[in-house]
Formats: C-alpha cells, sequence, structure tokens
C-alpha cells in the first residue's frame, strides 16, 4: 500500500456541484414535512377565529355556539394565556388573540380546538362578536396624511443634497409605486406540540426561527426556556415568511396542549394563511433628483414610505435595509434618504427576501432610467458612469467603503456575453417596424449587503458527534427550507474530516441541541453556521491528530485526511479505523463549534458604520415585449452573471440564482394583492394570486457564476446567494419600461408602477 495521500476527491467535497441532500425525496415525496409526522392518537386541531374588521373594538364575544359545536374539545381566548398575550419578535405589540381593539381584518382572536380539523374550521366560523367600528388607516396614502408612524421616520444622509438640487443643470422628480408580495411558500404555516413530562412542551414549527418559537411559547405559558424545545427537519419554502409569523400558530397549539393535555396540531389554510400572515411591505417612492447632461448624478432626495401594518414586527431593520440599498451599485455624492414606516390597519408586513433591499434598490434603477431618457442616452451608459469607483467616489449614504467593488467588472463582463450593444440596435428596428408589439432591454447591477444589520444576530452555533463507526451526526442553528443550507455545512465538514458526504447524518434542528440560534435569514445561513461547523470539526480533527500522533509515534504536522483515510508517517488507516481507536483511547468525540461576523458595527442614531461584512454581486440582462392592445407582455430573454464567491456548491447557488430572479419578476410583474376599502385581502388563493408558473421562465435562460473568492474570510471564501438574485428582476421591470416608452414616446418615462400587470402597462402605453 502507498503512504502517499491519494488526491482522489471524497464524494460531496466543497465547491462542488452535489445534489441537494432531499432533492430525491423532494420529487419522491419522501421527505417529510411538519403534516407528514405520525400524529399521536389523541391529537386535536386547531383553528383560530379572525377578526372581520380592520379596526374596531369588541363589545362582546360569544363563543357558546362554538365551544358547543360537534367535535369541539376546547376553546381559548386572551384570559386563558398564563403568561404574556404576545408573540411579537421584541416590539410586545402583537396578541396571539386580539383583547378589546382588533387592528386589522384578519387578525387572531381565539383558538378552537376540536377532534377534526374540518371540525375545528367549522366550529371557528359559529362566533357572534359584536364590534365597535373604528375609523381605519389602510392604505401610504392614507397613514402619510395621518402622519400614522410605527417609528419616527428616520434620515440617511451624506454631502448637500439640497445645494446639489438647486444648482445642477438637469432635474427630475417622480413617484414610483411598488406592490406587497405574498411568500407564497408550498407548505403553509404548520405547528404541532405535545405534552412531555411536568409540564415540558415540545413544538414542531415550520419556522426560519426556532429559538424565537422557544422564547414566545415560553412567554406565553409563562415557563422558563428550558421546559420548551423545537423542532423542525424542513421547510416547504419560507422566504421571510416563516421568520416571525409561525410564533402565532406554534404558540396557539402549545397553549392548547397545556390546557387540554392532548396533542394540538394547526395547519393553516391557504386562504386563511394569506389572510392572517404577514407580506412583502409595498412602498410609495419619491423622487428628486439632478444630473448633468452626461447622465451623472448630482443631487438627490429621496422618500421611501412603507406599509408596515399594525404591529412593529421587523420593520424598522426591514425599513433601514431599504435605505441602505438605495445606492445600489451607484456613488451618491449628495443625497438624504427618508424613510416613512407607515402603520396601518392591516396585516403586519414582515421579512420577504431581501428585507426591503429591493424596494430601496428599484427606486434608484428607476432614477437611472429617468435620467437616461431626459438626457437621452442608453441607460446602460447612465448606469455605467454612477458607479462606485475609486478616490472617495467610493462612500455609500451610510458611510461604508465599498472595498470589493466588482459591479464594473460583472457588467462589462455580462454586457458582452449578452451581446447587449447589438441587441439593442436589433430592438430598435424592431420597435419601429412593429406598430403594435414593442420590445425593451435592460442591464441591471445589484450588490447587496451580507449580515444582520440587528449586531448581535451575526453569531452562530454547532454540534457534531462522530460515533464509534466513524458516521456522524451533524447539527447546527440553521434551518433548511428548500435553499441547500444543509448540503453545504454537510460538504465543509465532509470536506474537513476528507470522509464523503454521505458518512454524515443532517439531523433537524433543535433548541435543545444548539441553543440561542438566530434566525436562518439575511442570506447568511451558510456563512454562520458553516463556519460554526467548521470550528467543531477542527476541535474533532485536532483531537483525533493528538491522538494518533501518540499512539503511531509520529508528529501532528504528518498526518493529514484524505479520501476517507487518514495518512501517518509510514502507514495509513482509514479514518474509520483511527476513530475507533480514539473510541477506544477514551477521546471524546462529540464537539460545539461557535462563530460571530467580525468587524461589523453600526450606530443606528445617526446611520453609520459598517452593517455589512461584504458585498455580493450581480448583473442581468432582461429582454421583454409587450403587446400595446392588451399590455399582455413576456419575458423572452435572460442572462445573468452572478456573485457567489468561491461557490461551495455551483448546483446549488444556480438554482438559488434562479428561483431568487423569478422569484423576484413575480413581484413586480404578476403578484398583485388587492386589499378592498374595508381592509379585506381579496386576493387569498392562487385563482387570484398569481405566482409565476414553468411556462413563465423565459425561453432563452442562462445563468453563469462570476469567477472569484470573497475578499474577506467567509467560509472556504465563498458568498451569501439567498437574496441578492431576487434583485436581478429589476432588469425586468425596468425592459418593460423601455417597452412602454417606445409605444408611448414623451418627455417623461412612462411611471410604470409594480407590479406590471397587462393592465398596468396597457395604462402607461395609453397614458404615460
Ligand atoms: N430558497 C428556497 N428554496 N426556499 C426559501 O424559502 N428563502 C430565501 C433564500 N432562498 C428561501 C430560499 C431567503 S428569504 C433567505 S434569507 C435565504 O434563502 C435563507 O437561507 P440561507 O441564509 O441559508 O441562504
Ligand atoms: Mo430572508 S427575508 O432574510 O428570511
Amino acid at each position: 500500500m502507498s503512504h502517499e495521500p491519494e488526491n482522489r476527491p471524497i464524494h460531496g467535497d466543497i465547491h462542488q456541484g452535489q445534489r441537494h441532500d432531499s432533492a430525491h425525496k423532494h420529487v419522491a415525496g419522501t421527505a417529510r414535512y411538519i403534516d407528514d409526522l405520525p400524529e399521536r392518537a389523541d391529537i386535536l386541531h386547531l383553528c383560530l377565529g379572525q377578526s372581520d374588521r380592520a379596526h374596531a373594538r369588541i363589545i362582546s364575544m360569544d363563543l357558546s355556539a362554538v365551544q358547543a359545536a360537534p367535535g369541539v374539545v376546547a376553546v381559548a381566548t386572551a384570559k386563558d394565556i398564563p403568561g404574556k398575550n404576545d408573540v411579537s419578535p421584541f416590539a410586545g405589540d402583537d396578541p396571539l388573540f386580539a383583547e378589546d381593539i382588533v387592528s386589522f381584518h384578519g387578525q387572531s382572536l381565539f383558538a378552537v380546538a376540536a377532534e377534526t380539523r374540518d371540525q375545528a374550521r367549522r366550529a371557528a366560523r359559529l362566533a357572534k362578536i359584536e364590534y365597535e367600528e373604528r375609523p381605519a388607516i389602510l392604505t401610504i396614502d392614507q397613514a402619510m396624511d395621518a402622519k400614522s408612524y410605527i417609528e419616527t421616520p428616520q434620515k440617511m444622509a451624506q454631502g448637500d443634497a439640497e445645494a446639489a438640487l438647486t444648482s445642477a443643470p438637469l432635474r427630475a422628480q417622480g413617484r414610483l409605486r411598488l406592490g406587497g408580495q405574498d411568500h407564497f411558500y408550498l407548505e403553509g404555516q404548520i405547528a404541532m406540540a405535545e405534552m412531555r413530562e411536568d409540564g415540558d412542551v415540545h413544538v414542531w414549527s415550520s419556522t426560519q426561527n426556532p429559538t424565537e418559537v422557544q422564547h414566545l411559547v415560553a412567554h406565553v405559558l409563562d415557563q422558563p426556556f428550558n421546559s420548551v424545545s423545537v423542532e423542525l427537519r424542513r421547510m416547504g419554502g419560507g422566504f421571510g415568511g416563516k421568520e416571525t409569523h409561525p410564533s402565532l400558530f406554534a404558540a396557539a397549539v402549545a397553549l392548547m396542549a397545556r390546557i387540554t393535555g392532548r396533542a394540538v396540531k394547526c395547519r393553516v389554510d391557504r386562504d386563511d394563511d394569506m389572510i392572517m400572515t404577514g407580506k412583502r411591505h409595498d412602498f410609495r417612492i419619491d423622487y428628486d433628483v439632478s444630473f448633468d447632461d452626461k447622465g451623472q448624478l448630482c443631487g438627490l432626495k429621496l422618500s421611501l414610505a412603507a406599509r408596515c401594518g399594525y404591529s412593529v414586527d421587523l420593520s424598522p431593520a426591514i425599513n433601514d435595509r431599504a435605505m441602505f440599498h438605495a445606492d445600489n451599485c451607484y456613488f451618491l455624492e449628495n443625497v438624504e434618504i427618508i424613510s416613512f414606516r407607515c402603520r396601518t390597519n392591516t396585516v403586519s408586513n414582515t421579512a420577504f427576501r431581501g428585507f426591503g433591499g429591493p424596494q430601496g434598490m428599484i427606486a434608484i434603477e428607476r432614477i437611472m432610467d429617468v435620467v437616461a431618457h431626459k438626457t437621452g442616452r442608453d441607460p446602460l451608459d447612465v448606469r455605467k458612469i454612477n458607479l462606485y469607483g475609486k478616490d472617495r467616489r467610493n462612500i455609500t449614504p451610510y458611510g461604508m467603503t465599498v472595498a470589493d467593488n466588482i459591479a464594473p467588472d460583472i457588467m462589462a463582463a455580462l454586457e458582452k456575453t449578452s451581446n447587449y450593444q447589438a441587441r439593442r440596435v436589433e430592438i430598435e428596428k424592431f420597435n419601429a417596424a412593429h406598430k403594435y408589439l414593442k420590445k425593451g432591454l435592460a442591464l441591471t447591477p445589484v450588490k447587496f449587503g451580507i449580515s444582520f444589520t440587528l449586531l448581535h444576530l451575526n453569531q452562530a452555533g454547532a454540534l457534531i458527534h462522530i460515533y464509534a463507526d466513524g458516521s456522524v451526526h451533524l447539527n447546527h442553528g440553521g434551518t433548511e427550507m428548500g435553499q441547500g443550507l444543509f448540503t453545504k455545512v454537510a460538504q465543509v465538514v465532509a470536506n474537513e474530516f476528507q470522509i464523503d458526504i454521505d458518512r454524515i447524518k443532517i439531523l433537524p434542528t433543535n433548541t435543545d441541541k444548539v441553543p440561542n440560534t438566530s434566525p436562518t435569514a439575511a442570506s447568511s445561513g451558510s456563512d454562520l453556521n458553516g463556519m460554526a461547523a467548521l470550528r467543531a470539526a477542527e476541535t474533532l480533527k485536532t483531537r483525533l491528530i493528538d491522538f494518533a500522533a501518540e499512539k503511531y509515534d509520529c508528529a501532528p504536522e504528518n498526518i493529514s485526511f484524505r479520501n476517507n483515510q487518514v495518512f501517518l508517517e509510514n502507514r495509513c488507516i482509514s479514518f474509520n479505523q483511527l476513530v475507533k481507536e480514539a473510541y477506544m483511547g477514551r477521546i471524546s468525540l462529540s464537539a460545539t463549534g461557535y462563530y460571530r461576523t467580525p468587524k461589523i458595527h453600526y450606530d443606528r442614531k445617526i446611520h453609520k458604520g459598517r452593517p455589512f461584512y461584504y458585498f455580493a454581486y450581480g448583473a442581468a440582462v432582461a429582454e421583454v415585449i409587450i403587446d400595446t392592445l392588451t399590455g399582455e407582455n413576456k419575458i423572452l430573454r435572460v442572462d445573468i452573471l452572478h456573485d457567489a464567491g468561491k461557490s461551495l456548491n455551483p448546483a446549488l447557488d444556480k438554482g438559488q440564482i434562479e428561483g431568487g430572479f423569478i422569484q423576484g419578476a413575480g413581484w413586480l410583474t404578476t403578484e398583485e394583492l388587492v386589499f378592498d376599502d374595508k381592509g379585506s385581502l381579496r386576493t387569498h388563493a392562487p385563482s387570484t394570486y398569481k405566482i409565476p408558473t414553468s411556462a413563465d421562465r423565459p425561453a432563452h435562460f442562462t445563468i453563469d457564476l462570476w469567477d472569484g473568492e470573497n475578499r474577506e474570510m467567509t467560509i472556504k471564501r465563498s458568498k451569501a446567494v439567498g437574496e441578492p438574485p431576487f434583485m436581478l428582476a429589476n432588469a425586468v421591470h425596468s425592459a418593460l419600461t423601455q417597452a412602454v416608452a417606445s409605444a408611448a414616446p414623451s418627455d417623461n418615462l412612462p411611471d410604470l408602477n409594480a407590479p406590471a400587470t397587462p393592465e398596468e402597462i396597457l395604462t402607461r402605453c395609453t397614458t404615460g
């Protein structure tokens, strides 16, 4: 046998296109979601009773018919809560059950538990509730007029916007409205609870944030954290919609389990899910911009008004992130951004892929298009001359230096590979030759800041066991929602031990394995948990090396792990053999790992600092066609070049880029939330709310990864990829705007709002 380390790679190594660990199970239907878990024989099914008023005082609530309905075992209201009636992430303003005042249409008022789900749902409808209606603030415009905010308006500024606006040669003002977006995860909100010994409660929750569910269940039950455990193997999609809102359902089942002593499950119907849970914030954006005749920006005043809904939820951080991304890749020398966080009598809006970033970013992309239109230049040229550069032209409005700027290189490369210039000419010819069909083309970049802007969330833990046969158990604080986090973290551990990935079992996320975790959000899952798992693996590997060095009398530095084997100075044994010997030698084969992100800091009072460890970049070119007689539209071709650093898994990352882009395109084109004038959501099912389907995928769709590595010391020099590609879809909206502009030529660029539905496109084609 050769004693030289073989270079044959292990299966599932890092930087390889390893398939998602559950891909085959997703397809075969054998991946277990919470509703697939075995139910205890005594299980009850829970349904929440909802308010059908947007804003009212509850005069009386008669639940006798609910209680008397067939199959009903228990009914609970606010009076039955032993602890705090609150399921909010921090502000203390999201009651589990509304008391006295209802603040939105669809708010939870009570819970009913019955033998079957159908019985619980029917019973919930029998409540007799008397209300005294109050005036409701429903829209951003109404909230702005009434100065109804969840916190004081925030300001971020650099240079002198006012002076630059008045002194520059050219100036434009305008307004852009952006709709909200439902998460439309395939698996809806769901929770199941059962009582264990001594009043302990175990909860299965489809949540991105098991620790928060643990804390809120404990608060509601008035129990210590150590008496509540929360577990999940995977979600069928979260997209931010399971960052805070699962607590409502988890707390309800936990409370009911304690009241009845039985297991309780709540699987929310799609319509109720859409009505009761928060969405992406809709925005009203007003800009006043000045520029020179080359299209270079001089001054900008930007107002971002967002509908937050009835409570605070995560809106402060989401709106901060909108401000952080209002520069995108562009240097704003003189800028003032004011952010209004509107309080309305609608469901409390929440995290959604990009977390406010998309709304801020599309504002500056619209401004680029307006400036190009006014100066008669190609929008790409205007974008280019405004890009971040060197010598003080690299400071963001929040005072952070952009040190890793690759946007210009990515844009230049994509301009070439997508054949942008030649296609511009082609499209102009096409538009001149066609009266009713018009095409549009746009190239837009993305720069997205990576880290939680709330400092303490940037930490993670992991737990690894190696069993005596050399097989491995891996736990970390992250959650799997389809993005492939578990696969990536397993690849990191496989690489460190140099063992095949199928030797590593990926376990459900569980608060009693890894405590005090952060939500899997802000795209930071693999950055944080990958590092924590690496640290745990390094600890174990060091123990194994020290043991082998002593046992086989060789220098630790001459011991190496390769392809499931361990190479010692003059012999080679299998990894499994070494593990077995280490166990016999009484070496601990279990370790934790911990990581916190370095270098970041932020002063929210003045909105200055370094909130992000680094930026992820990308660019997209989209070509669209519209029918000016009907407003119908189609995305014809998309080319993407995206930066995932030195990708941990190019296959999964391309999947994230494709999914993120399509979800972004859905937000900007087809997904329309309609609330009526009573504050009731009218689009609460796929019949009226249109997410993209496979037919909406452009016929030509290329996705390439930028060949580079993170300049910061992230996990194996990779970059986060979960959210940034969402904003590549800005190219679609920009291309649609170009197409509409060519149909309705005027001095002003058409004010195409989002979603650019056929109705919206038709309206802008006729009125501009
Ligand atoms: N991909 C899938 N398939 N399903 C999801 O729910 N959520 C997105 C993104 N990609 C999501 C997804 C969001 S909002 C975030 S913040 C990241 O994944 C979270 O996972 P990560 O930090 O591991 O990238
Ligand atoms: Mo993602 S919106 O940070 O869950």
